[in-house]
């Protein structure tokens, strides 16, 4: 199958960007940060999207842009006599993606939630009261409704093809919400006191960290980097042949970087100044910037605007995961048609979302190994466990995969001159130190849960 390539650049940048920004810089990357203590984790967290997360990324797009494929058929292109694991360690990505998926739609929900509120609020001016939060916490059955919505919208898009124009028409409404974020980012600044909270964000004390800070920061570096998906791997695949992969990456790189910095600097302030919840809680995001919105001038005009575009974001990167599922299966699957393979993906994802739509409910007082609740078990699993496992395969896939000259081919080039000397680093990252980092990672947060038993 040939692949049409992408006219221009900018056409890339706005879908890998899509796929990056999303719930993981405004809503997760705070609480995260807040967990294992402050600066000392945010100075963890840059170098390690530099090094680790960027030499995946590379690594992922040049996999798509060698084989021109996404990532199940561009296994069995490249191992076609090899054992049959290869081709099973192709499907991990596509399972992760559907699994992300459900989880990140019932957090999508919630988004939905505070927009209709904010328009119900911006139409009739009720009396808007805290209770908003807790309402969404304690009915599971709202969560789900609300994460089915978001599925069934995905769903539509992905059977009418329409993915590649929605997610265009969102990525040109992003400055809009660069726009709302900085504004509000001043207005959060200037109602708290600044120097108490950049020390705790950018002071690095390191005594703060745990044994299982490096385990966070990987997840986190990878879950907002869209790495370990097999997305960037369908990305990579429309990539023209002269476009410099590892300068794209390293764009992307920065540009999911600053965005997750200026989403510090929005909630952490407020959360410090006035909120009822700890900094580690997973609904900081929600608890903290509706009672902001209501206290600020014009702020049910912002309150809308800025979840709407929090929700289009969220729109955009659950495509880029619904789409990497269907395409794959459709690719794999001899006589399966779009329209099946969206259902199938659809119906599942509305099953799988019933467990993470209850963990503030039914499961509220369940606890198992060690988790605060059923939410951080169910996030914690897939982002500081399985993502970094299925990475881990998808680096095996590639560098086994592609030849050393290949490689080399796709990475030096002579419009970016240090391309050269970086090289033999990129390599050296890929073999020994993102496995390393990972391995150690996971040992330092097992050695963590020991001690705390
Ligand atoms: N990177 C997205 C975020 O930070 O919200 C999450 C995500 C989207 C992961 C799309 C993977 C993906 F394919």
């Amino acid at each position: 199958m040939n692949r049409q390539s992408w006219r221009t650049r900018f056409g890339f940048y706005i879908l890998a960007m899509g796929s990056a920004f999303g719930l993981g810089n405004i809503w997760r990357f705070p609480y995260i940060v807040g967990e294992n203590g402050g600066g000392a984790f945010v100075l963890l967290y840059v170098l390690l999207s530099m090094t680790v997360g960027l030499t995946l990324l590379i690594a992922e797009l040049m996999f798509g842009q060698a084989t021109r494929k996404s990532v199940v058929m561009a296994t069995a292109q490249l191992f076609p006599h090899r054992a049959q694991w290869s081709r099973v360690l192709s499907y991990f990505p596509l399972v992760l993606s559907l699994v992300v998926l459900s989880y990140y739609s019932v957090i999508t929900g919630w988004v939905l939630h505070f927009m209709s509120q904010f328009a119900v609020y911006f139409i009739s001016k009720p009396d808007y009261t805290q209770g908003s939060l807790s309402v969404l916490m304690k009915s599971g059955g709202l969560q789900w409704g609300l994460a089915s919505v978001h599925i069934l919208i995905s769903m539509v898009i992905a059977i009418k093809g329409l993915q590649d124009g929605v997610e265009r028409w969102i990525g040109w409404l992003m400055p809009f919400f660069t726009v709302i974020v900085l504004s509000l980012i001043y207005q959060s600044i200037s109602m708290t006191e600044t120097a108490d909270v950049l020390r705790v964000l950018f002071y690095p004390d390191f005594s703060k960290l745990t044994m299982g800070s490096l385990n966070h920061a990987i997840g986190h570096v990878f879950f907002t980097l869209s790495v370990g998906f097999g997305t960037l791997i369908t990305f990579g695949s429309y990539i023209k042949a002269d476009q410099h992969v590892p300068t794209l990456g390293f764009r992307v790189t920065l540009f999911d970087m600053i965005v997750s910095m200026a989403s510090l600097l929005l909630v952490l302030p407020l959360a410090m100044q006035a909120s009822s919840r700890p900094l580690t809680d997973p609904a900081l995001l929600f608890d903290v910037l509706p009672r902001f919105f209501i206290e600020i001038p014009g702020g049910v005009v912002f309150g809308f605007g800025f979840f709407l575009c929090l929700y289009l974001a969220a729109l955009n990167a659950s495509l880029g995961l619904f789409e990497t599922i269907v395409s794959n299966l459709v690719d794999s699957i001899k006589g399966l048609s779009r329209t099946s393979a969206a259902w199938i993906v659809g119906v599942l994802c509305l099953s799988l979302t019933i467990v993470p739509s209850l963990a503030s409910s039914f499961f509220s007082e369940t606890r198992l190994i060690g988790a605060k609740s059923m939410l951080e078990l169910i996030d914690s699993f897939l982002i500081n466990w399985f993502l970094p496992f299925v990475a881990l395969g998808s680096l095996y896939l590639f560098d086994r995969g592609l030849a050393e000259k290949e490689k080399r081919k796709h990475f030096v080039s002579s419009s970016a001159l240090a391309s050269h000397a970086m090289y033999p680093y990129w390599l050296f990252s890929l073999r020994w130190i993102v496995p390393g980092v990972i391995l150690l990672g996971w040992v330092l947060q097992i050695i963590n849960f020991i001690k705390s038993e």
